[in-house]
């Protein structure tokens, strides 16, 4: 199952067994190799944090609240809505619920929530802006609940959308999908992103590198990233206990974008649309689970 991982052993690397010493002083000479350890073998190789059946429960209840706030926000979505009225819906949800919003105060991040209309990519910050028909708008909530942290987007259409938003927030739920089809053990990092890369540029679209899904539990953001581009077979090997997000940002237009003054906001460079959908997932013994489920066919056109 886990081919990937041992065919890339050198004889001085770690022995994946997770004995700590090398492989050519342990596993390499011995006719069957030991058990892996993924959990010890993860942290020594890689700073990867495999997650307890405990760890997991708390994700899970954290990516609850988020899963029911995105709902709360999208309900509310609608032209003269500002983006302030949905930072204050995000908020108080938290407040309610013993939640804390990870963006705020988040490495001087001035908000609860990222907000991210149109061309801009992520990170969007609230504020007096208020939503017009036609517009998309992608909300990303991360809540830390008992100390755990659980990431989902979803990117929405206000009023009616025009043919070019259609076509960008299809392509982006798309791609989210096709990277869940390889959420595997056995599959690699690698995999995930030519998933998302191959179906993405076959839409016509280009995929963002300067953001990538990542690593979370006791942190926000915790090896190992996971790019929305690559090659098949590259990268780590997906094992059971790991948590990670997936969240392709998408362009219609080219894939580069530039920085606004206010040092977060992240726009494409031909100020064309952008969309992105993410979720949190963990890695189990035959496949994956949603930790922030949600259904993504109503968005995928
Ligand atoms: N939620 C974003 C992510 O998916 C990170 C936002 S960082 C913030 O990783 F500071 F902008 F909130
Ligand atoms: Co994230
Ligand atoms: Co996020």
């Amino acid at each position: 199952m886990l081919k990937n991982e041992w065919k890339n052993v050198g004889r001085n690397d770690l022995c994946p067994c997770g004995s700590g010493r090398k492989y050519k002083k342990c596993c390499l000479k011995r006719q069957t190799p030991a058990a892996m350890d993924y959990k010890r073998y993860y942290k020594q190789k890689y700073d990867i944090r495999l997650k307890e059946p405990e760890e997991v429960e708390k994700i899970r209840s954290a990516g609850r609240l988020v899963v029911s706030a995105l709902e709360d926000v999208e309900s509310m979505i609608a032209p003269g809505i500002t983006t302030n009225d949905i930072n204050r819906v995000v908020h108080d949800i938290a407040e309610k619920s013993g939640a804390l919003c990870a963006p705020l105060n988040y490495r001087g991040f001035p908000k609860s929530v990222c907000t991210s209309v149109n061309e801009v990519i992520c990170h969007g910050i609230p504020g007096e802006y208020a939503l017009v028909d036609g517009d998309i708008i992608n909300v990303d909530i991360t809540y830390i609940l008992d100390g755990y942290y659980a990431d989902a987007s979803k990117s929405f259409f206000v009023g009616s959308p025009s043919p070019e938003a259609r076509r960008i927030v299809s392509a982006s739920a798309s791609c989210l999908l096709a990277a869940m089809d390889v959420l595997a053990p056995g599959n690699t990092i690698g995999d995930i992103g030519f998933a998302i890369q191959t179906l993405a540029e076959k839409r016509g679209c280009s995929v963002v590198r300067e953001f990538v899904g990542h690593g979370l539990g006791r942190n926000f953001h915790e090896p190992p990233q996971v790019p929305h581009f690559g090659r098949k077979g590259e990268g780590i090997t997906l094992v059971p206990g790991l948590v990670f997000t997936v969240e392709p940002m998408i362009n219609l237009g080219g894939a580069d974008l530039f920085i606004a003054e206010d040092g977060w906001t992240a726009i494409t460079r031909d100020r064309r649309l952008s969309a992105q959908f993410e979720q949190t997932f963990l890695i189990t013994e035959d496949g994956y689970e949603s930790l922030t489920p949600y259904d993504l066919s109503p968005f995928t056109g």
